[in-house]
């Protein structure tokens, strides 16, 4: 049995035989509000993999170098080694969550230009949201490292939006973590599904993303096998 390293809300990251290559196994779990709300729904861990490795594909060939290797099966991905940065990297095109509460701005505005937004991944501290200074001061990345990972982002953005919309679905924001290899190059890690994306429907702004699961407004598995079903058509 491999070692396992780490266990988060929704994944565990073991050891390989290789020292520069971790396996990532999707587990069940769905979490909202740092924790505090949870369940399990059968099958959630099968689709996010699913859905984040097309997603990751699709990066790669458009030039964005990411963690992953391959997919090894339905529940597990091949990745390479990396130091997680401790920021969540957020991107907001329209207004919704976070940003309308903390800010008492108006919901479902498109915003001119995207919002580029770093929080600190610390579940003790409710992953406050911080800007480059903070992020320096606190050692969390270099100002160079920052600036790659700003236009990193900001590319993976418009990749996205584009994608998205072919499936009819609005990129409305989404969180996205990176990492560092041991020779320092920057790659995108984690996953990118719903659960860390929110999308709605072009034509009726249904919500096709973790929100229904946050807001008890649908169900997690149907509304993420609809996701994945616009991917394969
Ligand atoms: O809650 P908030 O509006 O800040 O979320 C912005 C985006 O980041 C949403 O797409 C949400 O799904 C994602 N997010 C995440 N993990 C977190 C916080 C936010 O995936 N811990």
């Amino acid at each position: 049995m491999a070692e396992l390293l780490y266990e988060g809300k929704a994944k565990q990251v073991y050891a390989t035989d290789k020292a520069d290559e971790y396996i990532i196994h999707n587990k069940d779990d769905a979490t909202a509000g740092n924790g505090v709300k949870h369940d399990q729904f059968q099958g959630k861990g099968v689709l996010n993999n699913t859905i984040s490795c097309i997603i990751f594909d699709m990066l790669e060939e458009a030039g964005v170098k990411t963690h992953l290797i391959e997919k090894i099966n339905e529940r597990d991905v091949l990745v390479k080694k990396v130091e997680i940065f401790a920021l969540e990297v957020i991107i907001r095109n329209i207004t919704t969550g976070s940003f309308c509460k903390r800010l008492g701005a108006p919901e479902g505005v498109v915003l001119e230009q995207p919002i580029f937004e770093m929080s600190y991944k610390n579940d003790d501290y409710g992953d406050p949201l911080i800007n480059d200074d903070h992020a320096i001061a606190m050692g969390l990345a270099s100002r160079e490292e920052i600036a790659f990972i700003r236009q990193e982002t900001l590319k993976i953005n418009e990749l996205l939006k584009a994608f998205f919309l072919e499936l009819n679905l609005k990129l409305v924001d989404f969180k996205i973590e990176f990492g560092k290899t041991e020779d320092g190059e920057i790659l995108l890690a984690d996953e990118i599904s719903p659960d860390s994306c929110r999308l709605w429907d072009v034509e009726t702004n249904q919500k096709y993303d973790k929100d229904v699961f946050r807001q008890d407004i649908g169900d997690l598995i149907e509304t993420y096998k609809a996701v994945l079903a616009r991917m394969q058509k």
